[in-house]
C-alpha cells in the first residue's frame, strides 16, 4: 500500500474541490433539459425531496467512510466490512463509464465557445447542432463514420484533464479548481443577470417556479429528480468518498456538506433560472409558450442557447462565450473528480504510482472515448450511456452502500455517525439514521423497480435494441464485471 497518500493544502481546498467537482455539466447542461422535460415547474419539488431525502444523507455517508477509512472507494469499503470491496470497484466503473461520455459533451461546450463568436450556427441552430456539428447518423445501429473536428477538441479535452491530474492533490487537482472556481461564478452571475434582463423573462421564470401538481402525480418525474440528485452531487459513484479520503483527520465533515450540498444546490437552480428566462424571452419574441418553444432534450443548451444568443444582436458573442465558458469550465473539474477515483483506486489498491495511474487510467479511458465520441454515434450514445449509468449504474451503487451500512452491518453506522461526531459541528443523529435506515432505501429500491420494469418492458427512447444492449446494459456489464475482476486481481 502506498504511504505517500496526498492531502488537501486546508479544508477551504477540500471544499472548493468538493464544489468544483459536484457543480458541472449535471448543473448547467442536464438539470435544465431534465427539468423542462419532467414539466418545468413539476421538477422542482421532487428534486429538492430528493435532495433531503437522499442527496445530502448520502453525501454526509460517502464522506464518512471516505474519511475514516482513508481510501478510495475499494479499499474504504472494504476496511469498513470485506465483502463490500466489489461496491467500490463497481463504483470505480461507473466513473470510468461516466467519464467516457462527460469528456464528449464537454467537448461540444468547449467548440460552442467558439462558434459563439460571430454565431457560426447560422439561422437554424437546430440542424447544424444535429447535422452539421455532430453529423449524427442515421443508421439504427453503431456507424463507424469519424467526424475529425469533434476528433481534435476531444484530443484536447482529454489532454487538459490529463495535465491537471498528473500534478496531483495539491498542485493539480485542487490548484485547478482555486482558479477555475472562482472564474465560474464570475462568469455565471453575469450571465444569469444577463438573461434575467431579458424581455419576457418572467414568463420563463413563472414555468419553473410554478408547481405542477398534476404532473408531480407521474412516477417519471420522481424517477428523474432521484436518478439527477446524485450525478449532480457527486455522491453513490465514488468522488466524494475519494476526496474526503484527502482530508486532514480532524475535519469538520458535515459542516463542509452542508456548504457544498447548498453551493450545489444554488448553482443549479440558478442555471434554471438563467436557462428559463431565456426560454421566456424566445416564447415572448416568437408569441408561444415556454413550453413549446423548443424541443426540449439532452440538446436543449446547445439549440435554445445558440437561438437565444442569435437574437441578442449586440452583446450576443460576449453572451455565448459566457454561457459555454462556463460550461466548460465548470465540466472541467467535474471530470477531473471522475477520474481521481479511478486513479486513487489504482493507486490504493495496486501500489501503482500517481505517474502509472494517470497513464493507464487516461489513456485507456481516453481511447474509447475518443474513439466513440468522435463518431457520428455521439449524441445517442451519450443519452444511452447517460440514462442506463445514472439510473440503474449509480443508484444501485448508492442503494447497496446504503444497505450495508443501515441494514446489514448496523454497527457500522454507529461507528460512522460516532467517527463524524467527533470531529463536526453539525451533528447528526435520529434523522440521519432514519432517513438512511428506511426512507432513502425504500425509494431507492423503488426507483430501480420501476426503471428495470420500463427497461425491460419498452426499453429507452427510439434507439435500437442494439445500440441499447450495447452501450446501454453494456455499461452495466462493464461495472459488474469489473467489480468482480479487479477484486480479484488486487486480492493477489
Ligand atoms: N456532479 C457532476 C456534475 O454535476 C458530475 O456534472
Amino acid at each position: 500500500m502506498t504511504d505517500t497518500r496526498e492531502n488537501w493544502s486546508a479544508r477551504s481546498g477540500f471544499i472548493i474541490a468538493a464544489i468544483g467537482s459536484a457543480v458541472g455539466l449535471g448543473n448547467i447542461w442536464r438539470f435544465p433539459y431534465v427539468a423542462y422535460e419532467n414539466g418545468g415547474g413539476a421538477f422542482l419539488i421532487p428534486y429538492l425531496i430528493a435532495l433531503l431525502t437522499a442527496g445530502l444523507p448520502l453525501l454526509f455517508l460517502d464522506y464518512a467512510v471516505g474519511h475514516r477509512s482513508n481510501g478510495a472507494p475499494p479499499k474504504a469499503y472494504k476496511k469498513l466490512f470485506k465483502p463490500a470491496e466489489s461496491l467500490g470497484w463497481w463504483q470505480v466503473c461507473v466513473c470510468i463509464i461516466i467519464a467516457l461520455y462527460y469528456a464528449g459533451v464537454l467537448t461540444w461546450a468547449g467548440s460552442y465557445i467558439f462558434f459563439s463568436m460571430g454565431q457560426i450556427w447560422g439561422n437554424d441552430p437546430e440542424a447544424f447542432f444535429f447535422k452539421t456539428f455532430l453529423r449524427t447518423s442515421e443508421a439504427s445501429n453503431f456507424d463507424m463514420s469519424f467526424v475529425s473536428h469533434l476528433f481534435w477538441p476531444l484530443v484536447g479535452v482529454w489532454a487538459l484533464v490529463l495535465a491537471i491530474l498528473y500534478g496531483g492533490v495539491k498542485k493539480g487537482v485542487e490548484l485547478s479548481n482555486r482558479i477555475f472556481m472562482p472564474l465560474l461564478v464570475v462568469l455565471f452571475t453575469i450571465l444569469v443577470i444577463q438573461a434575467l434582463r431579458l424581455p419576457g423573462a418572467a414568463d420563463g421564470l413563472n414555468a419553473f417556479f410554478t408547481p405542477n401538481w398534476k404532473a408531480m402525480m407521474d412516477y417519471k418525474v420522481w424517477l428523474a429528480a432521484y436518478g439527477h440528485i446524485f450525478f449532480s452531487l457527486s455522491v453513490g459513484f465514488g468522488i466524494m468518498v475519494t476526496y474526503a479520503s484527502y482530508l486532514k483527520p480532524k475535519t469538520n465533515l458535515t459542516g463542509s456538506g452542508l456548504i457544498v450540498g447548498f453551493a450545489n444546490s444554488s448553482f443549479e437552480l440558478l442555471a434554471g433560472i438563467g436557462v428559463f428566462a431565456a426560454l421566456g424571452f424566445m416564447a415572448h419574441s416568437a408569441g408561444t409558450s415556454v413550453q413549446e418553444v423548443v424541443s426540449g432534450g439532452i440538446g436543449l443548451a446547445f439549440i435554445a442557447f445558440p437561438k437565444l444568443i442569435s437574437s441578442l444582436g449586440a452583446g450576443a458573442d460576449l453572451f455565448g462565450i459566457l454561457f459555454f465558458g462556463s460550461l466548460f469550465v465548470a465540466g472541467v473539474t467535474s471530470m477531473v473528480s471522475i477520474l481521481e477515483v479511478p486513479i486513487a483506486a489504482m493507486q490504493d489498491k495496486l501500489n501503482w504510482s500517481r505517474k502509472k495511474a494517470v497513464s493507464v487510467i487516461g489513456f485507456s479511458t481516453g481511447a474509447v472515448s475518443i474513439f466513440l465520441f468522435s463518431s457520428v454515434n455521439a449524441i445517442k450514445l451519450v443519452d444511452i450511456i447517460d440514462h442506463f449509468i445514472n439510473n440503474l449504474g449509480i443508484v444501485s451503487g448508492a442503494l447497496v452502500s446504503i444497505i450495508i451500512v443501515s441494514w446489514f452491518k448496523r454497527v457500522l453506522m454507529t461507528e460512522l455517525e460516532i467517527h463524524i461526531n467527533s470531529i463536526s459541528t453539525v451533528k447528526l443523529g435520529r434523522t440521519w439514521e432514519l432517513t438512511l435506515t428506511v426512507v432513502t432505501p425504500v425509494v431507492l429500491l423503488s426507483t430501480l423497480a420501476l426503471t428495470l420494469n420500463a427497461l425491460l418492458q419498452k426499453g429507452y427512447g427510439d434507439y435500437s435494441l442494439s445500440l441499447q444492449v450495447w452501450f446501454g446494459w453494456g455499461s452495466i456489464i462493464f461495472c459488474a464485471l469489473g467489480a468482480l475482476l479487479f477484486t480479484k486481481l488486487s486480492q493477489r
